[in-house]
């Protein structure tokens, strides 16, 4: 295939959810239609094989939580798809908004009987902001629901985005039996399969086919006729611009547990989604075609496997074509870097890859002078900057508890500040010896000290500090005038790159120290980033 056919198959997508909402399911299922996951027969059988595809990390188990991103690559109807799991909770989120700049596209889980949630709220802003197609899946259709037409305009009044009904319920909870494609004018109604382990069986009609009546209780069907009418009056028209700039979503409704629904998002998503598109290098725009190869890092993870102790990095490819052991620039440090040791990565399965086009994740075993955001290129006039940060709002003294432990303490900790896990700062004009950690959510912490203990066999003690803002301070300005004017309980300290940051107790003494110090500018982003 030629590199624009290679690139037009290419989906990349991650799924955003609240917690709860069904996004394991629906990965799950996807997996299953693409046949890269064979499930057996019952709920019990599905926990296990979660756990047997990605039980690396006990404290994914532990706390229930999905605690790394993972990359599934799978092949649908002609498509190689790309499915970027991105941690559910809300600690996690710095990982996650990393990991949304990998994606061209995403797919919006809601619970229907919760509609929009807190974390899917700051999640669809991340991606609105950079103005990726968004495609909701409306789940849970087989339980109780809130009213249907009412989710549709929370979408609207809540997240400020159209909404256009692909399809639509016909029933919810117990008498939810089918949905009907508004495009194709043709009803689906499903059979249930017991715990959802196949692909759910189904039945094509047409609206007016008495099986449709039938298969509904009166009342259903009755409500169910009423709202379509009502989208055919009032409802937006589909317009494929607005959904590329992810402005208008379309809706798919299903329940993910019975595979109700799953296959028509699917293909739909698929076939109306994007293949990779140009992305912004500074002021140049990079086309996925453009021959020279080129990606950025958007996640370093160490120790991902315990039989395989090593650091991968993984690269969003944007353009050209990557082959095991091409050479490519490392334009952070300048220098030639060759591409050996490249992997996919199948829950803790890998597989060494041979080529790869936009679109796609590698993962580069290896090289410790690769860093989150670095971009690695045929052509170094490419320099992406897409990974945002945001400012630490947590902070601990962390410990170590056994001074024989001390070299691998300080080693894991290096490490874990690398991968990103953590930021590290030095205190100025303070006695104390332990390294202050600092973090956008207390789980973080957490992290760090199981990663720690298990990985670097280092036990490690917390030790909270009151600060809850960090400002970077221009580099241009007199730290001497800063220091003395800093108000009691603030402090100046260091992050790793020697750039001078400001720690606050509270938003007053921030306030105050501005209104002192009227020149000063601060930054909650590094002032060079
Ligand atoms: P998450 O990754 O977004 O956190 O959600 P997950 O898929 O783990 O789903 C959360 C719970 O919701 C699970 O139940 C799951 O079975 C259930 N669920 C997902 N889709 C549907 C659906 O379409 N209908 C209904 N009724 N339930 C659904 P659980 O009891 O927490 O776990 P499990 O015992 O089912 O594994």
């Amino acid at each position: 295939m030629s590199l624009t056919d290679e690139i037009a198959v290419r989906r990349t997508f991650a799924i955003i959810s609240h917690p709860d909402a069904g996004k394991t399911t629906l990965t799950e299922k996807f997996l299953l239609y693409g046949g890269a996951l064979q499930l057996a027969g019952s709920v019990t059988a599905r926990k296990n094989q979660r756990a047997a595809t990605s039980d690396w990390m006990e404290l994914e188990r532990k706390r229930g939580i999905s605690v790394s991103s993972t990359v599934l690559q799978f092949d649908y109807d002609g498509f190689k798809v790309n499915l970027l799991d991105t941690p559910g909770h809300k600690d996690f989120s710095e990982d996650t908004y990393r990991v949304l700049t990998a994606v061209d596209a995403v797919v919006m889980v809601i619970d229907a009987g919760k509609g929009i949630e807190s974390q899917t709220r700051k999640l669809f802003e991340i991606c609105r902001r950079r103005g990726v197609p968004i495609f909701t899946f409306m789940n849970k259709i087989d339980r109780p629901t809130k009213d249907l037409l009412g989710l549709l305009d929370e979408l609207e009044s809540v997240l400020g985005i159209k909404a256009y009904p692909v399809n639509w319920p016909l029933g919810t909870g117990q008498d939810f039996k089918g949905v009907y494609d508004r495009q194709a004018k043709k009803v689906h109604l499903f059979e249930r399969s017991a715990g959802g382990t196949g692909r759910a069986g189904l039945t094509m009609h047409e609206l007016t086919d008495a099986e449709v009546e039938e298969a509904l209780s009166p009342s259903a069907y009755a409500t169910s006729m009423d709202e379509l009418e009502m989208l055919e009056i009032a409802g937006a028209e589909y317009d494929n611009a607005a959904v590329m700039s992810g402005n208008l979503t379309p809706v798919y409704f299903g329940s993910a547990v019975n595979n109700f629904g799953v296959q028509l998002l699917l293909d739909g998503f698929l076939s109306h989604s994007t293949p990779p598109r140009p992305r912004n290098a500074g002021s140049r725009s990079v086309d996925p075609a453009d021959p020279a190869f080129s990606g950025f890092v958007f996640k370093i993870q160490a120790n991902m496997d315990p039989r395989h102790r090593d650091r991968i990095a993984f690269i969003r490819v944007c353009s050209g074509k990557f082959s095991r052991e091409m050479g490519v620039t490392h334009v952070q440090t300048g220098k030639r870097v060759r591409l050996n040791s490249s992997h996919k990565l199948f829950g803790r399965e890998r597989e060494t890859v041979d080529e790869a086009y936009a679109g796609d994740v590698i993962g580069i075993v290896g090289h410790a002078e690769f860093g989150i955001g670095d971009t690695l290129t045929e052509d170094p006039s490419i320099v992406y900057n897409e990974i945002p940060r945001f400012p630490p709002e947590v902070f601990a003294y962390i410990h170590s508890s056994s001074s024989s432990q001390y070299k691998r303490f300080r080693d894991g900790l290096d490490q874990l500040m690398q991968e990103g896990v953590i930021q590290m700062l030095e205190v100025k004009g303070s006695v104390r010896r332990e390294p202050l950690l600092a973090a956008v959510g207390p789980l973080q912490f957490e992290v760090v000290q199981y990663r720690l203990q298990s990985e670097y066999g280092a036990e490690s003690r917390l030790e909270g500090a009151s600060w809850s803002i960090m400002r970077w301070v221009d580099p241009s300005m007199s730290i001497e005038q800063i220091e003395a004017t800093l108000p009691t309980g603030a402090a100046l300290a260091l992050d790793t790159r020697k750039q001078p940051v400001l720690l606050f107790p509270s938003e007053w003494a921030m306030g105050y120290f501005l209104r002192q110090n009227k020149d000063v500018i601060l930054s909650d982003v590094p002032v060079d980033a």
